[in-house]
Order: C-alpha cells, then sequence, then structure tokens
C-alpha cells in the first residue's frame, strides 16, 4: 500500500453538509469523512447491497450510515454495528503540512 496525496489541504476538499466527500483514487469511488474523531477513508459501495455511502451521514459513534438501509459501519474497523458480518472496506488517512493523504 502507498500513500496518494488526495487534496493540498482538508479545506480544498468539498465535503458535504455531512462531512463526506466523494472522491477516486486508484479506480476506487471512496468517501473521505470529516468526522469528530479525525478524517477516515472507505468504501463509497455498502457492503450490504451497495448503497452509496457518501450519500449517508455519519452518528454520533462515529459510524458511517448508509441511506438505504441504515446499516452502520465503524470508520475506525469497518464492522457493521449490529455485528451481521459485513464489513466495509476503510483505508488509512492523514493530513499534514503538505496535504491530505489516503493510503491505497
Ligand atoms: S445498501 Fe446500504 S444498508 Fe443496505
Amino acid at each position: 500500500m502507498d500513500w496518494y496525496k488526495v487534496a493540498d489541504s482538508l479545506a480544498s476538499i468539498p465535503f458535504n453538509e455531512k462531512k463526506i466527500a466523494l472522491i477516486k483514487l486508484e479506480g476506487k469511488e471512496m468517501c473521505l469523512v470529516n468526522s469528530p474523531l479525525g478524517l477516515r477513508a472507505c468504501a463509497n459501495r455498502c457492503p450490504h447491497a451497495g448503497g452509496n455511502l457518501s450519500e449517508g451521514f455519519i452518528d454520533s459513534r462515529n459510524h458511517i450510515v448508509c441511506y438505504v438501509h441504515y446499516y452502520r459501519f465503524s470508520l475506525d474497523t469497518g464492522r457493521d454495528a449490529l455485528n451481521e458480518g459485513y464489513f466495509l472496506k476503510t483505508y488509512p488517512a492523514k493530513v499534514n503540512d503538505e496535504g491530505v493523504f489516503v493510503k491505497v
């Protein structure tokens, strides 16, 4: 896995009102999430039935919530909150003086 620069700064990323931005990196659609616990990155495709997680929202426990059937996934572990065995791909993300980076 390598770190890829996705923006010069956090401020230049077009986060929506739910603080989620859809990006494409290395052919993958991903969500960048400006969560209360810091920057997180995950696949855009919901592992339950393919909903676009970029159209979801973040709950108070730092889960990304899919708008289709409201499954919740940890932005840290990718596990679904009900432990039904669905697993969301997550990616390391970081911000520093040189920009915003995601490891893919
Ligand atoms: S498609 Fe996301 S919860 Fe069902």
